[in-house]
């Protein structure tokens, strides 16, 4: 259940990331907090590189960090971002991110929470933002 005390636990932690953030080319810090279905909390952060096609999102941070310890079922992720760490405007995952999450999570149910702080957040699930995706369920 996504209870109000797992959301505010959820932004927080989201927040807290955007510090591990390594971001030497854009300087536009994402933190990301991943709530697996077992209660467990996946923490991500963007990581740039100089060759910057290799830089990773946090988000993806978070769910490869997950499922390589082996855990793959997911509630809901909260994604905090801003220039320079200031978090004015709400994040939205990029398409790669939203891809990355359709493999793993049910589009109808999974839930993706962006946020400034603890009192401005919106909620949308994966089939909301992205509509018709394409997944696991289309080569079975
Ligand atoms: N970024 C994320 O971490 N997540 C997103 O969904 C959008 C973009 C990062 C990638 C890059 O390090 C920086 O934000 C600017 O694009």
């Amino acid at each position: 259940m996504l209870d109000k005390k797992i959301i505010e636990e959820m932004i927080e932690t989201a927040i807290e990331m955007t510090k591990m953030s390594y971001t030497p080319y854009s300087n536009f810090k994402v933190g990301a907090a991943l709530l697996a279905k077992n209660g467990q909390i996946f923490k991500g952060c963007n990581i740039e590189n100089a060759g910057y096609t290799p830089s990773n999102c946090a988000e993806r941070t978070a769910f490869f960090k997950a499922v390589s310890e082996g855990v793959k079922e997911f509630e809901a992720i909260a994604v905090v971002g801003g220039q320079n760490g200031v978090l004015t405007e709400l994040a939205a995952p990029c398409g790669v991110c939203r891809q990355v999450m359709m493999e793993f999570c049910e589009p109808k149910e999974f839930k993706i929470i962006m946020a400034t702080d603890k009192e401005n957040y919106k909620i949308m699930t994966l089939e909301e933002l992205l509509p018709m995706g394409f997944g696991p369920a289309n080569l079975a």
